[in-house]
């Protein structure tokens, strides 16, 4: 049973394979945390495991007792007002100006399968049998409000999936001023934080810091998830590595606002907690009213980053993402706005696609510039019908020409924003979310619709559907060029403007909601200028997200593999573009910048018809290798092996081993070629020991241990025929 209560001593036990999570019910009938980490066997009892020791000096629950103080035991989804004084993973604003709660244990139960989060991307079970649930129910008598924690054990998977959810059953309405999604207390602090911070161009670098006293975190104000931090957060050993240490993995399925908190207290527990970033964030709960917040994942793994994140791949790739494409090999697309940027006609865009038909590409996408009057940033979205300047017979004439050429084909959107110079804008400025009397404050020209408003979402929803419906339309690329700024809503009263944030989020979810099951068959990549908004909630709806607009291959290194963190390589949008680099002016081979893209979900973005017929073969032939390993690399288990975030960092090698390991492909770059570099070994990951391999371009077969334990030497490798800076090699293994 993955899910185990004990009525006499009131412990709850989660288990899966690998983990075990244990709390128990105090006797002041509120929620202790007693254990998370290496599965421990079953026993009686756990209460071994809680520790309370005498404070001389501190406040304690119960008069004549100096023993039972919640500053000294760790606790399930804790308050702040009595004794511990931590930050909260809550706090309710009651009517008479208290912040004091007491929510102890009424009831709960276990059952198989887990329930849909209402409005909320989540992750989910597609048999009953493959995740039990437990709900605790919680209640403040004075309030008559309701806590329900939700765990969702993925046995198999190895992962737990909590949240909360608020009820007022209660007469009075309520103030949540803070609704964190979960927190728990690990004893000691000899963790390092791993983060995923950066900004535009240079998304999810992976930052490490060993934890101090007090608070560390990590938070998003912007409106999205954001470039700048991702929602999650990892507290690891200070020896842990790739391959081998504890480490805990702690992923938010959010897109907005969010907070990421450790704090170490004075006996060096460590307190995580995460959910919606309770800065400048309220939800006013009236009576008979509920709130659900988002859904954390964690992950516990003793075998170092990347069994975390082989943990998350999976789970993120077969039970987060959903819909037809889910299992699906992705297309190889074309996209022309590098190539084009807003300067094109139908003319150019179907010479585009006849050269990529020629090349092997099977999609083609139609990125920014086809609607309004769109030549360049300040103008037309909003107004999403086509530009017949531009495409005189239309979207419908122009996908079915494409179709005829035997492309697939796409088009961009950017559905949350509006241009001052729109249609849109003329009819509805008050749909536009600001703070009348307050200048509004413009992110590259452009602003954001309110979809906290349900009428704006409905209007938007019009629009593209009437597109999606008349075009043969297979692919959806959703950008979102601008944080969010004034943050208010006209439609909403003054103590529900704190609230406008996350109801902005959820109307963009009703809005893939509802667009996702009525055009089943399309596939969705989400964007925001690059990937500022890549993260688990979005994953839910499009299985696949734009990872930066960074496509130099260098900067990439770094870029995927810090995605791959958390998410799976099939998540990943990557492609070879043209050099100079656009973003960074740097000359890679086009060998070199296929080997990085091949790891994602892979495609071009470069004006193919000013290639030379040397290039054309070269692209070919790398479109080839891509379609007959595609199900390999976007389904295999991915390893990192050399990190570009280590001190010299000059290496970057990982791999994907397919399920039965019987084939697997490794990527080797080095960004700057070194003088006399001496012996280069490569240590192969996740091989069959037992197996023996032939490797592509190799004389003779290798054993799997050979390859792991001995490494592979390295002929130093060269590009044409001499040393340079950017080289790279990919070696394809296969079973003899
Ligand atoms: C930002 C995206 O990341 C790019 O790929 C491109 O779609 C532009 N927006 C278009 O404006």
């Amino acid at each position: 049973m993955p899910i185990l209560y004990n009525d006499s001593t009131r412990e709850f036990h989660l288990q899966t394979p690998k983990t075990s999570y244990i709390f128990s019910i105090l006797e002041n009938d509120q929620l202790g945390h007693l254990y998370y980490g290496k599965k421990l066997r079953h026993r009686q009892s756990f209460d071994r495991l809680f520790h309370v020791g005498e404070s001389p000096n501190t406040a304690c629950v119960n008069e004549g007792d100096l023993v039972f103080s919640l500053d000294l035991i760790k606790q399930e989804y804790p308050a702040y007002g009595t004794t511990d004084f931590r930050e909260p993973a809550y706090q309710i604003l009651q009517e008479s100006g208290s912040r004091v709660t007491h929510f102890v244990y009424r009831d709960h139960q276990i059952y198989q399968g887990k329930k849909k989060l209402k409005g909320l991307p989540a992750t989910y079970a597609e048999n009953e049998d493959e995740a039990t649930t437990l709900e605790i129910s919680l209640a403040d008598e004075k309030t008559g409000v309701e806590i329900r924690l939700l765990y969702t054990v993925f046995e198999e998977l190895n992962a737990i999936a909590r949240s909360a959810e608020f009820i007022n059953h209660g007469q009075s309405e309520v103030n949540l001023a803070r609704a964190l999604s979960a927190s728990i207390d690990l004893p000691g602090s000899d963790f390092e934080m791993v983060q995923l911070s950066g900004s535009w161009a240079r998304e999810r670098h992976v930052k490490e810091r060993k934890l101090v006293p007090g608070i560390q975190s990590i938070a998003s104000t912007r409106g999205t998830s954001s470039a700048q931090q991702n929602p999650f957060l990892a507290l690891k050993r200070p020896n842990t590595t790739e391959h081998q240490g504890e480490v805990y993995g702690f992923s938010l399925v959010y897109s907005g606002n969010f907070l990421a908190q450790v704090e170490v207290d004075h006996y060096d527990v460590t307190r995580l907690m995460i959910g919606i970033n309770p800065f400048d964030f309220n939800w006013l709960l009236k009576s008979k009213e509920s709130f659900q917040t988002p859904e954390v994942v964690m992950v516990y793994s003793e075998e170092g980053l990347n069994g975390m994140s082989q943990t998350y791949h999976r789970l993120y790739r077969t039970r987060l993402a959903r819909g037809k494409w889910r299992d699906r090999e992705r297309p190889v697309l074309i996209n022309n706005w590098e190539a084009t940027y807003f300067n094109f006609n139908d003319k150019k865009i179907l010479e585009l696609a006849k050269a990529s038909k020629e090349l092997g590409v099977e999609l083609f996408v139609l990125d920014d510039g086809w609607f309004g009057k769109r030549d360049d940033d300040t103008t037309s979205l909003g107004d999403w019908s086509v530009d017949r300047r531009k495409l005189p017979n239309g979207i419908t004439r122009l996908a079915k020409d494409i179709n005829e050429l035997g492309l697939e084909f796409g088009l961009w959107f950017e559905p949350e924003m509006v241009s001052k110079a729109s249609e849109l804008y003329k009819a509805h400025p008050e749909w536009v979310i600001h703070v009348p009397d307050r200048s509004m404050s413009h992110g590259r020209n452009q602003f954001v619709l309110d979809f906290s408003r349900q009428e704006v979402v409905d209007f938007i929803h019009g629009l593209m559907a009437d597109v999606l419906r008349d075009a043969p339309i297979s692919y959806v690329k959703w950008d979102m060029n601008r944080y969010m700024t004034e943050i208010g809503s006209l439609d909403l009263p003054a103590n529900r403007q704190r609230e406008v944030a996350h109801r902005y989020i959820l109307g963009v979810y009703s809005l893939y909601e509802r667009l996702t099951n009525e055009f089943p068959d399309v596939l969705f990549e989400s964007c925001a200028g690059g990937g500022s908004r890549f993260d688990p909630g979005l994953l839910h709806y499009a299985p696949q997200g734009w990872t930066s607009d960074d496509t130099d291959a260098v900067e990439r290194l770094k870029i995927q593999y810090g995605t791959s963190m958390v998410y799976p390589t099939s998540s990943m949008g990557a492609h070879v573009s043209a050099v100079p680099n656009h973003q960074v002016g740097r000359v890679t081979s086009l060998e070199t910048r296929a080997n990085v893209a091949y790891f994602g979900a892979f495609g071009y973005e470069l004006d193919v018809t000013m290639m030379t017929e040397e290039e054309k073969e070269e692209v070919k032939q790398q479109i080839r290798f891509y379609k007959a390993n595609r199900t390999l690399i976007q389904q295999g288990q991915f390893y990192r092996i050399e990190s570009p975030f280590a001190e010299e960092g000059n290496i970057t090698s990982w791999m994907v081993v397919s399920e039965d390991q019987a084939e697997a492909i490794l990527g080797y770059y080095q960004v700057l070629s070194r003088p006399n570099p001496g012996f280069t070994r490569i240590f192969f990951q996740g091989l069959n020991p037992e197996f023996e391999y032939a490797i592509e371009g190799l004389e003779g077969t290798f054993y799997g241990d050979e390859l792991m334990n001995a490494g592979l030497q390295l002929n130093r490798y060269r590009v044409n025929g001499h040393p340079a800076d950017f080289s790279s090699i990919i070696y394809k293994l296969e079973q003899v």
